[in-house]
């Protein structure tokens, strides 16, 4: 991964916070990066995240029994040290309502990742997806943006083809196998395939968010005490230049 992409992530993952705006530009909501702080500014979280895991255990590719315990030691172990990696908690007011991450970032690419949002409102959803996409586009200037998600997931699929565009690039087979007391779906080929379920990739590129998704509001929000409202996304992107990378990581790494 190139360096500038790695110092991006890194200070977005430990110094950056997001406005979800709406169309009048009034605040709907925060993104908060999961970090070691904000693990210990929301209590509970571990235990609200587990609940909602087990309650939409079937919207994901794997299925397990989540505990406080295993989400916490995810969070701190595999989560936040991982370097191409980010989750931020939505929180409306001083509640979490759900999450929204990004995987597989590459500086060419990112997908979307785990995703759950409780908050019952018109266009809440489309909202948070396009702060996301500015984040994407506008601060961490990646070229294309991907969503992964099954077919059977109607909610997710209205949800995500409404900002992403009913154009499905790929659908994918699944095989469904349990282990241990544990379901998984693996992509496969056709002949494999032992579910009517399909694995499907929407996808935007710039282009298609600048001349179509991207709304007029300042994405930055807060950056750390480095930035203020008044600073630009110029700003932003040469502190995530040239910031050091941020010691937590390299702390996380070393395990504790
Ligand atoms: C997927 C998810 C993040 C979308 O957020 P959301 O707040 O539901 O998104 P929206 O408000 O845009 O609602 C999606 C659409 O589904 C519709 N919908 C809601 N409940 C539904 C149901 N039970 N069946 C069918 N459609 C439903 C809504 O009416 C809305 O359509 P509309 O705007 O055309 O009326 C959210 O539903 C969620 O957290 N689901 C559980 C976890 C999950 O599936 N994660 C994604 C894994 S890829």
């Amino acid at each position: 991964m190139k360096t500038s992409i790695r110092h991006k992530i890194g200070f977005i993952k430990n110094h950056a916070e997001f406005h979800v705006f709406d169309e009048e530009g009034g605040v709907l909501a925060r993104l908060v990066p999961v970090n070691r702080k904000s693990l210990k500014d929301f209590e509970c979280v571990a235990s609200r995240m587990s609940d909602w895991r087990n309650l939409y255990a079937d919207c994901f590719l794997t299925r397990f029994h989540a505990t406080s315990e295993r989400t916490e030691h995810w969070l701190n172990h595999s989560l936040i040290p991982q370097e191409d990696k980010l989750l931020f908690f939505i929180i409306v007011g001083n509640d979490i309502v759900g999450h929204i991450g990004l995987a597989d970032i590459t500086g060419e690419s990112a997908e979307i990742d785990n995703v759950i949002n409780n908050h019952r409102e018109r266009n809440f959803f489309a909202n948070v997806l396009k702060t996301v996409m500015a984040l994407v586009f506008e601060l961490m200037d990646i070229e294309r943006l991907q969503i992964r998600y099954l077919s059977n997931n109607v909610r997710a699929v209205r949800a995500y083809q409404k900002i992403f565009g009913t154009t499905v690039i790929r659908i994918d087979h699944l095989k469904y196998e349990e282990k241990n007391g544990e379901g998984c779906f693996t992509v496969c080929s056709q002949g494999e395939s032992n579910t009517d379920v399909r694995y499907l990739t929407s996808a935007v590129v710039r282009q298609e968010y600048d001349t179509s998704i991207c709304f007029p509001h300042p994405l930055i929000n807060r950056c750390g005490s480095t930035l203020n409202d008044e600073r630009t996304l110029t700003d932003a992107n040469q502190i995530a230049q040239t910031a050091p990378l941020p010691q937590l990581a390299t702390k996380d790494l070393a395990g504790d």
